[in-house]
Formats: C-alpha cells, sequence, structure tokens
C-alpha cells in the first residue's frame, strides 16, 4: 500500500484561476514591502553596520555587500531604531562626534553595551544609500514630549534654529526628509505596560508635539496581542490624532515559552506554521472593521509595522539577540504574508518585517565579514514587481492540504496589473509533498521566478549560500489558455505581458 499512496501523494493538484481585469482595491503601496532594523544583538551593529575603519568593505560604516543586496529589492522604507529599544533610547546619545558619545546599556536585549555610533545621522545616511524612506521611531515611554519634538526638529528643520544649526555643526546641512514618525511602540507591552485608555490620551498628548515644516506622517501604537480592544479604544480616543495605526503580529509555530526550532521540523509543524501566519489575515479583517466604524472614510492607514516568524534563538546564541536561521518555511510565510497585505490595500498602506539582518525573520545573515542571503530575502527581491502595482481580484478553485487536524487551501493566489499592462500572479503551493497545477484563464506566456527546495527546512548557510535560491521560471499557453505547474512547497511569481 505505502508505494500506492506515495504515487497518489505526488498526483499533482488540480486548480483552475481566473483573474478579473478589474482593480480590486487601491494600489499596494511599495511601503508593504518594508523593513525594521532595531538596536538587538548584530541587527544593527556586525549586520549593517561595520564602521569606517573596518576591513570589511564599507560605505562610510556600512557593509557595502549588505548596501547592494539591499538596493537590488528596492527598500521602501526602514523603522528604526526600534521597537522597544526605542522607548528607552535618548536621540541626543547618538549625535556629535562618535568617540564622545556615552555608552549605554541596551536594557532591553541583553544588557550589552551600545556606544552609539549608529544614530541619527548615521541611520539617514544608511537610508539615502539605499534609497528608501524613513521611519522614525520615537520614544514615549521614557521621554518627555519635549524631546521626541526636538529629534524631530533637529532632522527636519531648514530654520536657523538652535538645534538645526547644531544638525549642521555636526556636519547634515539640508534637513532630512522624514515621512514616518512612530510616537511610542507596544504601549501595552515593553513601551510602558500602559492602559489602552491612558495609552490614548499619551499619544494624544505627544502627536501635538510633533509639528515639522513638512507633514509627517504619525504612527499611533496599535495592538499586538489580538486584544480588539486596543484598537477600539485608540480609535475612539485619538483617531484624529494619528495618520496611522500599527499592528504587530509574529508567527510562532509553538507557544512563546517554546516556539519551536528554525531547522529540523516535522510535516506538523510545517503546516501550523502557515496556518498561524495566514491567521494575520484575521488579525487584519478583525482591525480594519474596527477602524472602519470610527474612520468610514479610511484616512487613518493601518501600518503592520512588525511581522514574521519568530523561532527559539540557534543554539550557542545569546537568547536576548533573537537569532535564528531562515528557511524555506519562513519564505512561504513571507509570500503568504505579502499575498494578505496585497488583499488589504484598503487599508495596510505599510508592513514592516522584523528585522532586517541576523534578527528573527532576517533578510541578511553575517558572521564577520561573511554574508549569506536568506530565503526571505529572495521572497522580496521576487515580489519586487508587485510595489506599486494594481491588485486584481483573482478568483482561485482548490482543493484542501490536510495536515493532521490542520486543513489550508493548498494554492494561494494573488494578482496585480503593472504599469505596462502585464499582469502579475505570485501563487503559492502549501502542500510539501504534491505539485499543483493552476489553469488560468489567461492566453498569455508566462515567465518569471520560482522557489522551492527538497526540504521543507532548506536554507543557505555561510559555507552552502545558494543552497536555495529562485529559479528561472516559464510556460506557455496550450489552446490559448495559460496552465502554470508548481512544485511542492514552492512560491512561483510571474509576469503575463498585456494582450
Ligand atoms: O522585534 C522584536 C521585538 O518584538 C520588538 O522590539 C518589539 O516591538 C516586539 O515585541
Amino acid at each position: 500500500m505505502a508505494p500506492l499512496l506515495g504515487a497518489h501523494a505526488a498526483l499533482p493538484i488540480q486548480t483552475t484561476l481566473s483573474v478579473s481585469q478589474e482593480a480590486a482595491g487601491p494600489r499596494i503601496e511599495p511601503e508593504v514591502y518594508g523593513h525594521f532594523v532595531e538596536h538587538l544583538g548584530t541587527g544593527v551593529y556586525g549586520g549593517l553596520w561595520v564602521g569606517p575603519e573596518s576591513t570589511i568593505p564599507n560605505t562610510r560604516g556600512w557593509r557595502d555587500d549588505v548596501l547592494a543586496a539591499l538596493r537590488r529589492i528596492q527598500v521602501p522604507v526602514v523603522r528604526w531604531p526600534g521597537g522597544c529599544f526605542a522607548d528607552d533610547y535618548d536621540w541626543r546619545d547618538g549625535i556629535g562626534p562618535p568617540a564622545q558619545r556615552p555608552v549605554r546599556l541596551n536594557k532591553v536585549w541583553g544588557h550589552v553595551p551600545d556606544n552609539n555610533r549608529v544614530g541619527t545621522h548615521e541611520f539617514m545616511d544608511f537610508t539615502e544609500l539605499i534609497g528608501a524612506q524613513a521611519y522614525i521611531a520615537g520614544n514615549m515611554g521614557s521621554l518627555p514630549p519635549r524631546s521626541m519634538s526636538q529629534w524631530l526638529e533637529y532632522m527636519t528643520s531648514d530654520s536657523h534654529s538652535t538645534l538645526a544649526q547644531e544638525r549642521r555643526r555636526n556636519g547634515r546641512d539640508a534637513p532630512w526628509r522624514v515621512k514616518y514618525f512612530g510616537v511610542g511602540n507596544e504601549t501595552w507591552g515593553c513601551g510602558g505596560h500602559m492602559r489602552a485608555e491612558y495609552a490614548a490620551d499619551l499619544h494624544r498628548q505627544y502627536a501635538q508635539f510633533l509639528r515639522s515644516p513638512a507633514p509627517v506622517v504619525k504612527v499611533a501604537s496599535g495592538d499586538g496581542e489580538g486584544r480588539d480592544e486596543v484598537t477600539e479604544v485608540m480609535m475612539a480616543r485619538a483617531k484624529d490624532d494619528m495618520d496611522a495605526l500599527s499592528l504587530h503580529y509574529y508567527t510562532v509555530p509553538g507557544t512563546w515559552e517554546h516556539k519551536g526550532s528554525a531547522t529540523g521540523f516535522d510535516a506538523q509543524r510545517w503546516a501550523r506554521s502557515l496556518q498561524v501566519a495566514m491567521h494575520l489575515e484575521d488579525r487584519i479583517i478583525a482591525t480594519s472593521r474596527i477602524m472602519d466604524r470610527h474612520d468610514p472614510q479610511k484616512r487613518v492607514a493601518l501600518f503592520v509595522d512588525e511581522w514574521g516568524m519568530w523561532h527559539d534563538p540557534e543554539p550557542g546564541t545569546n537568547g536576548a539577540f533573537l537569532q535564528q536561521q531562515n528557511t524555506l518555511r519562513d519564505a512561504m510565510v513571507a509570500a503568504l504574508s505579502f499575498g494578505i497585505f496585497q488583499r488589504h490595500t484598503d487599508r495596510v498602506k505599510m508592513a514592516n518585517i522584523a528585522q532586517l539582518a541576523n534578527v528573527l525573520q532576517a533578510l541578511v545573515l553575517t558572521d564577520g565579514e561573511k554574508m549569506v542571503l536568506t530565503p526571505t530575502y529572495h521572497v522580496f527581491d521576487m515580489y519586487r514587481p508587485f510595489q506599486g502595482t494594481t491588485p486584481l481580484q483573482a478568483t482561485l478553485a482548490t482543493p484542501d492540504y490536510r495536515q493532521g487536524d490542520i486543513t489550508l487551501p493548498a494554492v494561494q493566489v494573488s494578482a496585480a496589473r503593472a504599469a505596462d499592462g502585464a499582469i502579475l500572479l505570485a501563487l503559492v503551493n502549501l502542500d510539501p509533498v504534491r505539485p499543483a497545477r493552476v489553469r488560468t484563464d489567461l492566453a498569455g506566456p508566462a515567465t518569471g521566478r520560482s522557489l522551492t527546495a527538497p526540504a521543507m527546512d532548506a536554507h543557505n548557510s555561510f559555507d552552502r549560500p545558494g543552497t536555495i535560491a529562485p529559479a528561472p521560471y516559464a510556460a506557455t499557453p496550450v489552446g490559448g489558455r495559460l496552465s502554470l505547474d508548481l512544485p511542492a512547497k514552492s512560491i512561483v511569481v510571474v509576469s503575463v505581458p498585456a494582450p
């Protein structure tokens, strides 16, 4: 029986796809492919920044290998300096002559010293080097509103105020453009353990003093624990003082105490991870519903400004550094998350994966001079053409993928129209064993890339950096209809030219 079952298991899943030419919502903002960098472990020091005096090739301190990788994926926005770190950070520690900056303990992440070599000037230089917008996360938890307000003035004022002159003395003449400013982070947790009512009042107070010559998108801290009452209270009491509300969502395959290993997991953990990842859509729907009630015009955006997989730390590493390997499973979660953001463009205007380098679901891993791109990096690269495109309604008839007590649609799809009229399709086959055939109602040929590997936990290491990488993909229509064959556990992104 076993060989027969095996043979059946490998039969392709049969699905049909119909793509409407009508826009399914506002455009897919480039910022939903955004990033997050925190002073946490080697997320900044080592992972991105090595300092100008390093033997590792760098530009004004920033690693050249990482800069090149980030330029390739067109990073739209970077959030910095936290996370939890933001509410314990004094921006004044990070300006002025580097050697004279104070050394502070990073009390949030392991009590390790931070010499503040990366501060405002360095971070803003980083954003300019990769062509990204800056999303500054301000401290509402442990500094007064005056400090937040002065940081914004220091960065953005073109005047001859004392703060603007101080910026000039510190080497930057022209003001920077700060498009996004976060007013605190996780107010219910590390940001101050506040009640939602208090957080809403505090947000109003701090936001009031965030005045800048150029408009700045003020982001309020929202839910991150699946608690709708946080959204409800923030919207009811503070919606007029915010331009966006944040939502944090982590895919934890196990419990917070025992999240599970990033590698060496079984099919049940695979399925469970994808199920938890897809639950993000429920959180977005629930949050949007509350926002819709308070803000039917949809003026306030939803920023999913922390998302990604959270595993147990790599054995032998400092647990406070949140270092983890990154496999095909992480790539699948990234692709599923993008599909979700692309389906909710009416509200979701930004999303920031946690985090860019060496921390949680990282895009790059570094060890001294070595650097490796993760499967998650490759997903960002493959989805790059979706930035700024128009989402299209895609209707997929798919059987389920079943694993133990878990049932999920076997194939997920998202579709968009590019500026040149081409149709972009992203397809994810969740089944780790069975390939899938997608019969579409499109008539053109498809070209793009696919990402898969023989093992569910395939990953790139410093010794084997090319274990998992995108492969070219092409399909031509037969009898005037395009069919796409998806390998088991794969992501396929293709473009079909306009007829
Ligand atoms: O990304 C790691 C941490 O997760 C962030 O600092 C915090 O905002 C969240 O709890």
